[in-house]
């Protein structure tokens, strides 16, 4: 297992390009099993979730080629197999989304039940039952989900899905898209990747209306077809990076990226004293060698405070003039950052679903590790500014959703490397005095 070594104390400045989104780029490559023809799907980020989105629509019978620009290009019509086995589902969880496409469009599907994960319990009961409301037999056995349609094509129906769930709405509206009549969702999910998605779909020919409200409806077509998709810029890598500039007192430019999917991360940003200039596709981020104001933050589903950023502000009010309180709302167990952030010397009080950050003027290197992308993510960050060099273990939850995070640290001018798992490397420890 790769670590990171981080070298704090450096300003970040200079410009990088964004990747494609992760959270999109999963769901539109795993409906792809609704058609029998060839799509192309571009900007198609470099992470080890898309990797495993691959093998298993490879294991499937899916032919996929990647040609030297990253495009990715999927043949459907060679599927054999309908099931999505434990080894791929456990370590990747998005693996769910092939339950929709192929019951939708093959009549069964088996797909390995995914357990609970290190943010949370995280079931997958509204997405089942929305299938079943669909006119799907669905049961659980020997830790799979075994669903079939009796050779029948799935029925429109009129779903409340009773909470907001993002692949549980992409799930149902993609299995909607081939189903006999109107499916109608409420309650849906309005984050800007479930948009992403209904666009892809309806490139292919669906007739999907209502992406990005609450309430979609998408008419059942008889078949998709091919198509050629270009992926949104991942909302939450750019926010990232925008808070490594911050916390660094630095000044990033941040380019192939979309201002409008981050309002309130820019907002909650300009609380904390950095200067945001924006264009159509970049943002720019200037924190002028000051340090950071704490923030208070809520998170909720889209339009409001993303939990997929609630980490990275953890570790910017850890370092931050006065104190913030964040509360996740979101999933019940995502704040194992703090631990790791207090053995960098962060002031924070965990309570209950909140914790309260005193910001400290300087955090100290330490050994880190974390159990989620995102908190490994945090820690990164904090090892931006912490005195001397910290070492992140367990990266391989930072390669499952950032593109070459090194590189592109680097190019801003973090001190950054990755080495083996093997590495003994000395955690130096700096003295007290500033750099
Ligand atoms: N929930 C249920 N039953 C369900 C589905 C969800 O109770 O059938 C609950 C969950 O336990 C959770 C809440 O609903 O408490 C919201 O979960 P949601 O289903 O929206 O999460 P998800 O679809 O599994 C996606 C992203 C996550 C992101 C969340 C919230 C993908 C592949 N994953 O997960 O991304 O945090 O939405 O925005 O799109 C990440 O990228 O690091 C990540 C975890």
């Amino acid at each position: 297992m790769d670590k990171l070594i981080i070298r704090g104390g450096r300003r970040l400045e200079g410009e990088i390009r964004i990747s494609g989104a992760k959270n999109s780029a999963l769901p539109i490559l795993l409906s792809s099993l609704l058609t029998d023809e060839r799509v192309i799907i571009s900007n198609v980020p470099h992470l080890h979730d898309i990797t495993t989105s691959l093998t298993l629509l490879g294991n499937m019978g899916a032919e996929v080629v990647i040609d030297e620009k990253l495009n990715v290009e999927v043949d459907p019509s060679t599927i054999t197999s309908q099931t999505a086995p434990y080894e791929l589902v456990r370590t990747m969880r998005a693996s769910i989304l092939v339950l929709g496409p192929l019951l939708a469009r093959h009549g069964r599907a088996s797909v390995s039940l995914p357990g609970g994960c290190a943010i949370g319990s995280r079931p997958v009961n509204i997405h089942i039952r929305g299938l079943q409301e669909m006119g799907a037999d669905i049961v659980v056995e020997n830790g799979f989900i075994e669903a079939t349609t009796h050779g029948k094509r799935l029925q429109g129906a009129e779903i409340d899905l009773g909470m907001v769930t993002v692949t549980g709405t992409e799930n149902l509206m993609a299995a909607a898209t081939l189903a006999k009549g109107t499916t109608l969702l409420h309650q849906a999910a309005k984050e800007p990747e479930v948009v992403d998605l209904a666009n892809y779909l309806n490139t292919l020919g669906a007739r999907i209306e209502g992406a990005g409200s609450d309430h979609i409806t998408i008419h059942g077509v008889e078949q998709l077809t091919g198509g050629h998709y270009r992926v949104m810029p991942d909302r939450i890598e750019t926010g990232t990076y925008l808070i490594a500039a911050a916390i660094t007192g630095g000044r990033v430019k941040l380019k192939d990226t979309d201002p409008t999917l981050l309002t309130v991360v820019l907002e909650k940003l300009q609380e904390t004293g950095a200067t945001i200039r924006c264009g159509s596709d970049w943002i720019e981020l200037d924190m002028e060698g000051k340090r950071p104001k704490a923030v208070d933050l809520v998170t909720a589903p889209y339009p409001d405070f993303p939990t997929d950023m609630q980490a990275q502000f953890t570790a910017l009010n850890a370092i931050a003039q006065g104190s913030g309180k964040i509360t996740e709302n979101v999933f019940e167990n995502r704040f194992m950052h703090v631990q790791e952030l207090q053995r960098m010397g962060a002031k924070i009080e965990l309570s209950g679903s909140s914790v309260t950050v005193h910001g400290v003027e300087s955090l100290t290197a330490a050994p880190v590790m974390a159990t989620d992308l995102r908190a490994s993510a945090s820690l990164v960050l904090a090892g931006l500014v912490a005195r001397g060099n910290t070492v992140v273990d367990r990266i391989y939850h930072i390669d499952r959703g950032y593109e070459t995070i090194e590189e592109k640290l680097a190019q801003l001018g973090a001190s950054i490397r990755r080495v083996p798992g093997n590495y003994k490397g000395q955690v130096v420890r700096e003295g007290s005095a500033s750099e």
